[in-house]
């Protein structure tokens, strides 16, 4: 058996989020098409004698280590499914914002997965783990296949899409996070009354993704949930407004948010528009980062 595995998972940005009403279940159907960018966790699993989870990086203290994490309810899954005890030591190096609407979380879970199935030799399916990850959240199933996808359902059945070019997006990180179940109750709050239409793909932003032409993705991108976000974090908008004035192609939030996304032409305006928005004051800080990115992958076994 080994004794540690290495798996690196990217973050995601939505560039379509089209959100139904809310199902009976209290989940709401989506058409969520997801674009992995490069932005990574690495998730290491060790022998121990029981399951702890520990993080490092810059928002370490914000992730919760007991088995609420995503990376524990993962190792604690797969191993119910075998009969094997969870016992692992997960160590996560985060450097993917923690509740910013980029699947942080979700990324975690899915690493968790794959990394416990390698030191385990448990030779899961790929069905399989993709079972487990819906099982975890909507998101998490998507962090395994990354690249580009469109995500129906609740946004774990995943359909994989052609992407023909690199897209290169700058990230604002805010002062503080927002909880995905609450944006989605201020969407029902704030359509209340209102006739919310079946989500559909857009047609125009799939032939985008599919050509890597940026202006035409830029022209296209859409997130139902953005009002909810706004609603909830005002502040939001003048970081949206601060990246379309320094020349980004299109300003969006990020999923549920808050962090806020901008799509740039090229690496070279990515970098100015990052420089003015740091400099804006409008956020905590600034990252750039290009998809697709692949999803996660091993990344280092390291022998027993
Ligand atoms: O699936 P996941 O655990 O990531 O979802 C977190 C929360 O986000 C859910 O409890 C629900 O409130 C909301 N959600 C939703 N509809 C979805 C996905 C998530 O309402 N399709």
């Amino acid at each position: 058996m080994s004794a540690s595995v290495a798996v690196r998972v990217p973050a995601k940005v939505n560039v379509q989020l089209a959100v139904g009403a809310a199902r009976p279940d209290g989940f709401h159907d989506l058409a969520n098409v997801f674009l992995a960018v490069g932005l990574y966790d690495e998730v290491t699993v060790t022998p121990a004698d029981e399951l702890r989870v520990t993080c490092e990086g810059p928002d370490a203290d914000q992730v919760p280590l007991d088995r609420t994490n995503l990376a524990a309810r993962a190792a604690i899954v797969l191993a119910e499914r075998r009969g094997l005890e969870p016992a692992v030591h997960v160590h996560i190096a985060k450097d993917i914002p923690v509740a910013g609407g980029m699947a942080g979380g979700s990324a975690d879970g899915a690493g968790a997965l794959l990394a416990c199935d390698a030191l385990w030799g448990t030779g899961a399916s790929r069905e399989e783990l993709l079972d487990i990850c819906a099982e975890l959240g909507s998101d998490v199933p998507f962090s395994l296949v990354g690249g580009a996808a469109l995500g129906t359902g609740r946004g774990e059945k995943l359909r994989v899409l052609d992407v023909g070019g690199t897209f290169h997006w700058v990230f604002a990180m805010a002062g503080r996070g927002l909880s995905t179940p609450a944006v989605f109750r201020e969407f029902d709050r704030l359509g209340e009354g209102t006739v919310i239409p079946e989500p559909v793909a857009s047609q125009p932003l799939l032939d985008a993704l599919a050509k890597g032409d940026p202006d035409a993705l830029a022209a296209a991108v859409s997130n139902d949930l953005q009002p909810a976000a706004l609603s909830l974090f005002p502040e939001l908008a003048g970081t949206l407004a601060a990246g379309r004035a320094a020349g980004a192609l299109t300003a969006l939030v990020s999923g549920s948010g808050p962090t806020t996304a901008f799509l740039a032409r090229d690496p070279e305006s990515a970098a100015e528009v990052a420089e003015t928005l740091q400099a804006s004051g409008t956020c905590r800080a600034v990252r750039t980062a290009s998809g697709p990115a692949p999803g996660a992958t091993v990344v280092r076994v390291s022998g027993a």
